[in-house]
């Protein structure tokens, strides 16, 4: 059966969070996909998801759900819509991301049926330090677009029941990020202004030299992966360090985890 409408909201800074849903949201097969992309700052008006099945989709940092996308998530509310959770990690842990998420999106009204948790190559991955470089791959995919499949056949069985969610609640302590960000070299940097448009978070600006304001940075790599010549590195020490560490001590390949 066909189900009118998918609404997919989500927060997707280097792109893996928003191919999962969108490989959920094919296994779901709807008629009609809206978007609505929290990546970017959004209007703050009050929207509201009343029909359809609602995928949210959102990254893990240090364990939870990033603060700039639960704020921009507060102003969507549902009347009890069936909705599916996504939180896309980097190969390490998801932790309290996907109980975070849960319980933000019960009290604005969505009625929780299913949730996963899929890996995305690392934010911080580059090509000579790879940390789950490529995923998803195709068959983290595929696993996505099987899920959906679950969901739609669950959803045939009137069977809307929230299912147990791994994590823990109270949730681990929330890290603050800010002082530490990418650096452009502008001996490279061509002033595309590529990296000032997909920064979540706006704190980069490009006139005849680019500037960063370190200090509101959510370090999410936006800019770093979408700049067309490589001029901005992220290699301060803290992200040396943290690369380092991922790749010592999660290199082995995770598999998604689903909760129906
Ligand atoms: C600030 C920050 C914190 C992160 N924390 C975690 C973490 O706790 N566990 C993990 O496995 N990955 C972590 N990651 C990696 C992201 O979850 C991963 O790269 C994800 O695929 C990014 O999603 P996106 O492509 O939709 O932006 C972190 C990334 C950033 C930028």
């Amino acid at each position: 059966m066909k189900h009118n409408n998918v609404h997919l909201i989500y927060f997707s800074p280097t792109g893996t969070t928003r191919k999962i849903i969108n490989a959920v949201a094919e296994g779901l097969n709807p008629e009609q996909v809206n978007c609505y992309d929290l990546t970017y700052p959004i209007e703050k008006t009050e929207q509201n998801i009343v029909d359809g099945i609602a995928v949210i989709g959102v990254p893990v940092y240090a364990g939870r759900v990033p603060k700039d996308c639960l704020e921009r998530m507060a102003y969507y509310k549902a009347h009890n819509v069936p909705t599916v959770l996504i939180a896309l990690y980097g190969n390490r842990e998801f932790e309290d991301a996907l109980v975070e998420l849960r319980d933000i999106a019960i009290t604005q009204g969505f009625n929780v049926i299913a949730a996963g948790a899929f890996i995305g190559e690392h934010s911080y991955s580059t090509p000579e330090r790879p940390i789950a470089a490529g995923r998803p791959n195709g068959e983290d995919l595929s696993l996505a677009v099987k899920f959906g499949q679950e969901i739609a056949a669950k959803i045939e069985l009137n069977d809307f029941n929230t299912p147990e969610i791994d994590g823990n609640v109270p949730y681990k302590e929330r890290v603050k990020f800010g002082g530490v960000a990418p650096e452009t070299d502008a001996d490279i940097c061509i002033l595309c202004g590529r990296c000032a448009e997909v920064c979540p978070v706006r704190v980069i600006t490009v006139s005849n030299a680019v500037t960063t304001q370190a200090e509101n940075c959510i370090m999410c790599s936006a800019c770093v992966k979408i700049c067309p010549v490589e001029a901005r590195p992220f290699n301060h020490p803290v992200i040396k360090e943290r690369r380092e560490l991922l790749i010592k001590n999660c290199s082995t390949a995770k598999r998604p985890k689903i909760f129906l």
